[in-house]
């Protein structure tokens, strides 16, 4: 009797093993290895006129802090964090789901080509076609402590 009871709680072991082998993965926090740097970016271009805006707002500790408030619960319909993630290299559990993927701020090589104007029309108009939202609400002043607060990753 007793070895059948070892024999079924081994068993129930077993599946148990395999169960949590199979779902802690599904559950877990995406690598931080599995983003790209450089990351492949095919975003379309801003207009002209943005292209060229540089922030207005000189950056202060202040500005950036009101920066990292937005980016992860003050900006609706979806906080940044979702997607970009907490330390910004895009490995929000939303993030990396998303095809394209979101953008990697950490990544200097790739920040480096996105101009401040660039980023401002992104935030107010999202990126068709992919999961970047737009964020048409957000008063000017927010969007560009939003890109101070972006940048500080890839400094
Ligand atoms: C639901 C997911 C999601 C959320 C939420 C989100 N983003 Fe994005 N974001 C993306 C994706 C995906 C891309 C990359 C799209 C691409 O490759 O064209 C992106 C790209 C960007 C870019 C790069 C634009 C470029 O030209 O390369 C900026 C800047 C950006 N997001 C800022 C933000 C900010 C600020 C917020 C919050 C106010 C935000 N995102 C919220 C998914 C998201």
């Amino acid at each position: 009797m007793n070895h059948i009871r070892k024999k079924i709680s081994f068993v129930f072991a077993m599946v148990l093993f395999v169960l949590t082998s199979w779902w802690v993965p599904a559950f877990a926090d995406h690598e931080p290895e599995k983003v790209q740097c450089p990351q492949m970016r095919k975003t379309l271009k801003a207009p002209d006129e943005f292209l060229s805006l540089t922030n207005p707002l000189a950056i202060t500790a202040k500005r950036v802090e009101k920066g990292r408030k937005i980016y992860q619960s003050l900006s609706s319909p979806l906080q940044c964090v979702h997607c970009h993630g907490l330390k910004g290299d895009g490995t929000g559990h939303m993030g990396l789901e998303a095809n394209p993927p979101a953008r990697n701020f950490a990544c200097a090589e790739t920040m480096q080509s996105i101009s401040d104007g660039q980023m401002f029309w992104v935030i107010t108009n999202g990126i068709p076609g992919t999961a970047m939202p737009a964020y048409a609400d957000l008063a000017d002043w927010k969007i560009w402590v939003l890109i101070q607060y972006i940048r500080q990753w890839s400094h």
